[in-house]
Parts: C-alpha cells; sequence; structure tokens
C-alpha cells in the first residue's frame, strides 16, 4: 500500500457527504495528491497554465500550496483576489498575470524544472524545491554573513587543535537488514501469535482538524476485510462509512444511504489499514535500507519502498522498540514532489497488541491534516457482520393515484 492511497482515503473519509463550508478549490483538492479517475490536465481544466503542463487537476493546489509554504505567503501573494460587487465575497481571479510575484513565480518554476532537468544526478533523489532555496521566506540571505568564526582552512579559535578521530566502525550498533527490522517490527506489535488473535477493535475517540472541525468517531475494524467509521458531525449528524469485504461498501448521512465507488472503497481499506494492528500491507512491499534519523528524541531506522509510478514511502521504525513510529510519502509532480506524513504516538498495549493512540495526519494543505486520538480501543468486542451491510434505502413514498 502507499501511504497517497490512505491518504486520499483519509481525505475522502473527511470530505464525503459532509457537506461542510468548503470553498470551491478546497473541494477540488479533496481527492489529495493522487491521480483520480478522470483526472484532466491542469492546460485542460485551467485558463492560463504555461508551464505545469501535464499535472492533473487534483495535484494542482497541493502544489500551489507548497509553493505558498516554501515562500511562507499565501495564495494572495501571487493571485489577484477581488471581491464581488454583488455579494461581497472572495473571487480569484487565478488565471490573472497581474501581479509580478506570479510572473515571478513563474519564471522560478521554469528554472527549477531547468536546474533539476541539467542536473539531477548531481543533486541526488528529486533534485531542487522552491524550498531549497526559499526556506519559509521570499529572500533570504545569499551569503554567509560576515564575520565568520570558521573558515574553510581554519578553525573555531574555541575548537581543541587535535580533532577526535571518528568512532571505529566496529563500535557502532549493528545495522539490521530490512527484514530484521520488519521481523522487529511485526514482534513489538506483539508477534504475529497475538495478531492472529485479534479478530475485531471498536476505536473509540475524537478527530481534530483546523477550523474546529472536531467531532467524535468511532471505528471498527473485523477481520482484514470489514470496516466501519461512524463520524458524529455537528449540525450533520452521523455519518457512516462501510467496507463489507468482497460486497463493496457504502456511506451514510442525513440524506441516505448510496454504494460506495470504487475510489471510495480502495480509500477505506486504507483507513481500515491504518487501524489495523500491522500497518504495511502484507506480503510486505520490496523495501530497501535508508538510514538512521530521529524522531523527536527516538533513533530510528528507515526503510523505504518505491511504487511503480514513482511515489515514495518512508517508514521509520524505533531503533529500540521496534514499533513503526513515521510514515511518509513523497508523491512526484511535474515540478516538486508533494510529502505526506503519518505520525503513530501513544502506544498501548490492547488485547496483546500494542496500537497507538494516536495518530497524525500532516499534509501540505493543513485544511486536510488531522489527528485521531482514541480514549478507548477494545480488543475481540462481539461485532455482528449485519453492522456492515448496506442498510435499505428508507421506502419510496409513492404519491397516491388520483381516484
Ligand atoms: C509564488 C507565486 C504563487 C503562489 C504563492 C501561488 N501560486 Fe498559484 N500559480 C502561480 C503560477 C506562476 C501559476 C501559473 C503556472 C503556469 O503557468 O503553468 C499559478 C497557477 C495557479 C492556478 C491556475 C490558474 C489558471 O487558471 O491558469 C490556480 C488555480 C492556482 N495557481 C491556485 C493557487 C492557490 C490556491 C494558491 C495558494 C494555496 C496559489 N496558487 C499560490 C504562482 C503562485
Ligand atoms: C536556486 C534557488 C531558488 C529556487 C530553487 C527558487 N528560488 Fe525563488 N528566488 C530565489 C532568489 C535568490 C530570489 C530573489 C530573492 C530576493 O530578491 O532577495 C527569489 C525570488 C523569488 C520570488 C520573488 C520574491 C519577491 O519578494 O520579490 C518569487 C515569487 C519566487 N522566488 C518564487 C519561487 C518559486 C515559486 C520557486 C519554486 C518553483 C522558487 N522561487 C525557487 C532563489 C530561488
Amino acid at each position: 500500500m502507499t501511504l497517497k492511497n490512505i491518504l486520499r482515503g483519509l481525505c475522502l473519509a473527511a470530505a464525503f457527504g459532509v457537506s461542510l463550508p468548503l470553498s470551491n478549490w478546497t473541494r477540488r483538492a479533496v481527492a489529495g495528491t493522487q491521480q483520480a479517475q478522470g483526472d484532466k490536465p491542469v492546460e485542460q481544466t485551467r485558463k492560463n497554465i504555461q508551464v505545469l503542463k501535464g499535472l492533473p487537476e487534483s495535484q494542482l493546489f497541493p502544489v500551489m500550496n507548497l509553493v505558498s509554504v516554501s515562500l511562507g505567503v499565501k495564495c494572495d501573494f501571487c493571485h489577484v483576489k477581488q471581491k464581488d460587487p454583488a455579494g461581497g465575497a472572495d473571487v480569484w481571479v487565478w488565471e490573472s498575470d497581474e501581479k509580478e510575484h506570479k510572473r515571478i513565480g513563474r519564471q522560478m518554476m521554469r528554472m527549477t524544472l531547468d536546474i533539476n532537468k541539467n542536473n539531477l544526478d548531481a543533486l541526488g533523489g528529486y533534485g531542487v524545491t522552491c524550498y531549497t532555496c526559499h526556506r519559509g521566506t521570499t529572500g533570504g540571505p545569499r551569503l554567509p554573513p560576515l564575520p565568520v568564526t570558521v573558515s574553510g582552512h581554519e578553525d573555531h579559535p574555541a575548537a581543541p587543535s587535535a580533532t577526535p578521530s571518528a568512532t571505529p566502525a566496529a563500535a557502532r550498533p549493528p545495522r539490521p537488514t530490512p527484514d530484521q527490522i520488519l521481523q522487529r517490527y511485526v514482534e513489538a506489535v506483539g508477534g504475529r501469535a497475538a495478531v492472529a488473535k485479534i479478530q475485531t477493535v471498536v476505536m473509540k475517540g475524537t478527530r481534530e482538524a483546523s477550523q474546529n472541525r472536531n467531532w467524535p468517531v468511532e471505528i471498527t475494524l473485523k477481520g482484514a476485510d470489514k470496516f466501519s467509521l461512524v463520524a458524529s458531525v455537528p449540525q450533520q449528524g452521523r455519518i457512516t462509512q462501510s467496507l463489507n469485504g468482497a460486497q463493496g461498501g457504502w456511506i451514510e448521512n442525513a440524506r441516505g444511504v448510496r454504494e460506495a465507488t470504487a475510489d471510495e472503497l480502495a480509500a477505506f481499506r486504507n483507513s481500515a489499514l491504518l487501524y489495523a494492528p500491522v500497518k504495511i500491507r502484507e506480503p510486505f512491499p520490496a523495501l530497501d535500507f535508508n538510514g538512521r534519523t530521529k524522531i523527536g528524541e527516538r533513533d530510528a531506522w528507515v526503510l523505504r519502498a518505491t511504487s511503480a509510478d514513482g511515489v515514495v514511502t518512508r517508514y521509520a521504525f524505533d531503533a529500540e522498540t521496534g514499533l513503526l513510529l513515521r510514515q511518509t510519502t513523497l508523491t512526484p509532480t511535474v515540478l516538486v514532489p508533494v510529502p505526506q506524513q503519518i505520525d503513530y504516538e501513544d502506544y498501548r498495549d490492547v488485547g496483546g497488541v500494542k496500537l497507538p493512540f494516536t495518530i497524525r495526519i500532516s499534509e501540505i494543505d493543513t485544511f486536510f491534516s488531522s489527528t485521531r486520538k482514541f480514549t478507548e480501543i477494545k480488543p475481540n468486542v462481539p461485532v455482528d457482520d449485519v453492522q456492515f451491510h448496506m442498510p435499505s434505502p428508507p421506502p419510496k413514498v409513492t404519491p397516491k393515484p388520483k381516484s
């Protein structure tokens, strides 16, 4: 499984049937960075695309958010916003090139593409992005400020004259193989036998997101392929998303019930995996060793998977406990890759397996970031299969024939 799919699931989950006061553009961005079915390139959906040709519409807003965050500005730094003379609401004139910053931005996009096109071998990975130079500002220093204390050939005056030799390789902890890291992960969760004993999980907690979009959620997992999520959304009531194994799935809200589409089903499957004890779909994908990192205070080993479409997912496992701490995904686009991140925190024992009580999802567009905090997770609660069956829609009231 790739993270982008999980995130798409979450985004869909956040969006379905929930008629939040989304602006038009956030609705469009709802599909996340995933290229949805029938996702047209922006030169077909937009009016003034000169550089970003081939970028799927669903990736336009994530990329624009990345540009904004890289410079530490809002959309209106480059784009014209007007007041609708009739209603007084804001109207964006995205296609307008009136602002100089947009024109410079376009030139910078061309420059970034040129740099990467000709130097990718030397730049390593995915090359430079707007952030490489801008670091969250529109300007920033271009030369080291004087006076400098350490130069190319002279040490800091306070530094001891003899540099201590690097730790000999033998003293370093041995580097585990990807297989060992994965095995330790499964053991850290509780081991195969304990995982197999978990037939159902019922989780209660809250989902928190920006603009006070906080509400209670209840999640039920049964086996590997039955999943339901019930959100109690203020002013909108209960929204249920359900996956019923091979039978498909459905969505119910105050307006009624309907079958889930193929994209939605894929999203539900990925959501289910997010709450399962082992959070990497088995059989495990090919993973290669990607070094060591720090997540907060914790040392972690990193494994990396690259999907056929170039999406890079990194899994960071606690070097001490073996548990999965973080999952990051880089989704390539025609301009710069879009990052996403899931943090698993507050692991506690639940019926012999370790489950995270906090799951933090971070997106480049903060509107789609959210945190799930659970107050109660119960294993092996009897769950009737009926719960996953699609409720029959209320009988249609047929008007009485006039006599
Ligand atoms: C640093 C400048 C800059 C910022 C900030 C920026 N954009 Fe853009 N945007 C551009 C440029 C340049 C283009 C045109 C790209 C091209 O020609 O291919 C563009 C194009 C667009 C388009 C397509 C317009 C059309 O009809 O052709 C939309 C929509 C858009 N941006 C939305 C956003 C949103 C939403 C934000 C804030 C999250 C944002 N932009 C922030 C520079 C910027
Ligand atoms: C190789 C380094 C580099 C990269 C990569 C880069 N920029 Fe820049 N950018 C600069 C420098 C340097 C300036 C000039 C800053 C100044 O005037 O102090 C600048 C200026 C700008 C400005 C004008 C800011 C102002 O206040 O006038 C915009 C807008 C901009 N960049 C957008 C982008 C965007 C969007 C990207 C990514 C597509 C990007 N830049 C990538 C180095 C870079």
